[in-house]
């Protein structure tokens, strides 16, 4: 049975049901306070193949489980839980097309900000086609915010939790106030650190930087996919600080994740990157990308999770 997306079925608190009869209490920490952990798991339809495959499913499941252990949300669901669910609310939409997959542990009840519970978990599919307009872009104007990305010492980007998007939604207000589709923070240190919902990588001379895991970015699966697919097509990467300035005289840039897969850059603070147009190498690696998540490419199906019996 296919339901249209306002009826969608999603997984909550133990049943699958109408996304209308999904209630969450007004009082409860994640309402007031973001108290919640949660990954957006894409999910790639082949059509040749009738198959869904989600992407790395067991890397969201080990950055939400690390995510939950930091902020102490008590997790008592193992992971072969946490995929049979995701796999069941999925079949019960029936859906055939590219989806993100929200999958979220929250703390429900009418406790505060210190509550360790009770810990809860929905699972919400989206199609892919209803994501942000900033997303489907094909080329992305940038300002560095005035804004600093949060910190390990603060508030670690690390943890992938609700209330971290209240600083990537002051800067990425920021740049639409100011005539810009979204903003590239920097660190407490000034140095480059990652987009609001995305990390960063420029191209310099062939070769693509990224920020390090330590300068205050999530650790996102698409940059570890992107360092790896680069590697193994023999595009030198190098993972370390990067200057400011390096953003304005780079060859190529592009913002990466599960939503935006990989998005050029076209200007950062209406410095022209090179031409003003997507570069080679970001479009090599956007088409192996492509290839790899919806199961065309088979040297990485191991990060293939079929939804679909397989026939
Ligand atoms: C702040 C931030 N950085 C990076 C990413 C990219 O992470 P991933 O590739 O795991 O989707 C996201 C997306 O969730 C994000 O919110």
């Amino acid at each position: 049975m296919k339901y249209d997306v306002s009826d969608r079925r999603i997984w909550f608190k133990g049943q699958i049901l109408s996304v209308n009869d999904a209630q969450i209490n007004v009082l409860a920490p994640t309402s007031q306070f973001g108290l919640n952990v949660f990954e957006g798991i894409p999910c790639y339809w082949n059509e040749n193949e009738r198959q869904l495959y989600a992407f790395r499913l067991k890397d969201h499941y080990d950055r939400l489980l690390h995510s939950a252990k930091l902020l102490q949300i008590e997790c008592a669901l193992d992971r072969d839980y946490l995929t049979k669910a995701f796999v069941d609310v999925i079949r019960a939409n029936g859906y055939d097309e590219n989806l993100s997959v929200r999958q979220t542990l929250f703390v429900d009840g009418f406790g505060s900000w210190g509550s360790e519970g009770p810990v809860e978990m929905f699972i919400a599919p989206i199609p892919r086609g209803r994501t942000s307009a900033e997303y489907n872009k094909t080329g992305l104007h940038c300002c560095v915010a005035s804004w600093r990305r949060i910190s390990d010492e603060t508030l670690s980007p690390r943890i992938k939790c609700g209330a971290n998007y209240m600083n990537s939604r002051v800067g990425h207000r920021e740049a639409l106030r100011n005539g810009y589709d979204t903003c590239i923070f920097l660190n407490e240190a000034g140095k480059v650190s990652e987009g609001p919902g995305s990390c960063l990588f420029i191209v310099k001379n062939n070769e693509v930087i990224t920020p390090s895991l330590t300068d205050s970015v999530l650790e996102s699966i698409t940059r570890d996919s992107i360092v790896k697919i680069a590697k193994a097509n023999n595009i030198r990467v190098v993972e370390r600080t990067i200057d400011r300035t390096e953003l304005y005289t780079c060859d190529e840039a592009f913002l990466c994740g599960s939503a935006m897969e990989i998005t050029p850059i076209l200007t950062i603070d209406r410095y022209k990157i090179s031409d003003g147009k997507a570069g080679k190498i970001t479009n090599c690696l956007h088409q192996l990308y492509l290839d790899i998540v919806t199961g065309r490419e088979k040297s990485k199906k191991h990060w293939l999770t079929p939804i679909y019996d397989q026939k």
